[in-house]
């Protein structure tokens, strides 16, 4: 096959880590005969220092054009004092919204080996492998009126049924896939919009007996998931709970460094790391490039429907980490190497995996 792919290594430890995930996507495509094709363009931090903007015209046209996207991270404190409209994270928010990506999936699963990375017990950890899916397109993120003066600052949580519809869809079909169990995430003791969310996950679940469903406040959620994170199987919650929950469940399976996801929806599909720009890890060959490197496998699974490759590099990243090889975040679980080695332990094990 051939696929056309934008890079958006984006600021921060984003070039470092979009780097090894790229090297493994030509390896996958050396392996498996595909020809893949790969566009560097400017998002973010990087977008703002050379065209003034964070989210330049040309990088959404090649974005809109391409088969899929992969982005790195953005963020620059240099940046931090800016008005909205200027920051790295705007330009981030307008190629979610410019591309129609409205489910962002994020898988963490605990790897065996890694259970002693976890900051919780092993006991409780043991086996955690469940999914936040993230409404993206609306939420406080995007809701109006927002206003920032002097004096007051305002945002709006804002939900149309229609846009709780499609993401739980999302949700209950991805669970069909799993163990048919959907938790879903609300404040609905309290606001408006999670009352809707909640009303609308209801009346879908009529259409799938098969799935299980169970309600949580969001406080509640965040208690359960470090007490009960085993029991998670598809975690479906509005845009910001989900960005909150999301980074809390990345740590119970090890490091923050370790979560890819997927935004998918009616243009082309991104898949990012969920962490940040780490600008304190910057250029130190120190970030840890498993998020990313998972990432580009949900590339080839959700935007290419290559799910040998996918499985394939999936295989490279466990067998790496089983043979007790990581970064610094993980120190004290394994040996440590730097983002560059440990992305070629990674990509020596492709091949390997392949005839596995
Ligand atoms: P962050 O995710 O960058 O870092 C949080 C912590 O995790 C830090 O201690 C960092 O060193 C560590 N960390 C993150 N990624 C790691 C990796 N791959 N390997 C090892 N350690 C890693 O979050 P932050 O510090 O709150 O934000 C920094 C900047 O990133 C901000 O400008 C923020 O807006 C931006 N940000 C961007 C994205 C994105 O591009 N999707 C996501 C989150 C934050
Ligand atoms: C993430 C990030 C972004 C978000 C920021 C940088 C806009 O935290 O992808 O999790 O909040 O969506
Ligand atoms: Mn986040």
């Amino acid at each position: 096959m051939h696929a056309r792919i934008i890079v958006l290594p984006g600021d921060g430890i984003g070039p470092e880590v979009t780097r090894e995930a790229v090297h493994c996507l030509r390896v996958v495509a050396d392996r498996f005969g595909h020809t893949f094709t790969f566009e560097t363009h400017l998002l973010g931090g990087a977008a703002l220092d050379a065209t003034g903007e964070p989210l330049p015209e040309a990088t959404l046209t090649a974005c809109k054009a391409a088969d899929a996207v992969l982005l790195g991270a953005v963020g620059d404190p240099r940046h931090d004092h800016l008005p909205r409209a200027q920051r790295a994270e705007t330009g981030l928010l307008g190629l979610r919204a410019g591309l129609g990506l409205f489910a962002n999936l994020r898988p963490a699963t605990l790897h065996p080996c890694l259970v002693g990375a976890s900051p919780l017990k092993s006991d409780l950890v043991r086996g955690t492998d469940l999914v936040v899916v993230r409404e993206l397109a609306g939420g406080l993120y995007y809701g109006e009126p927002r206003m920032l003066d002097a004096t007051r600052g305002v945002n709006t949580m804002a939900y149309e049924a229609w846009e709780v519809e499609r993401v739980a869809k999302v949700a209950f079909e991805l669970a069909r896939t799993r163990r048919h169990r959907v938790t879903s995430v609300d404040k609905a003791n309290v606001l408006e919009a999670s009352q809707l969310w909640r009303s609308v996950v209801c009346r879908m679940a009529t259409d799938y007996p098969d799935v299980e469903l169970e309600h949580l406040y969001v406080d509640a959620c965040a208690m359960a998931m470090v007490t009960r994170p085993t029991t998670f199987d598809v975690i479906l919650t509005e845009n910001t709970f989900g960005d909150i929950l999301s980074d809390e469940a990345s740590v119970i399976c090890g490091s923050l460094g370790l979560l890819p996801s997927a935004s998918l929806g009616t243009g082309t599909p991104l898949f990012e790391p969920i962490h940040g720009s780490a600008p304190s890890l910057a250029g130190r060959n120190v970030a840890n490039p498993i998020g990313t490197i998972l990432s580009a496998a949900m590339l080839l699974r959700h935007a290419l429907g290559l799910d040998r490759e996918a499985q394939a590099l999936e295989r490279a990243v466990r067998e790496t980490l089983e043979a007790g090889l990581g970064t610094p975040d993980l120190a004290g679980t394994v040996t440590v190497l730097g983002t560059s080695d440990l992305g070629e332990a990674i990509r020596s094990r492709i091949g390997a995996a392949v005839i596995a």
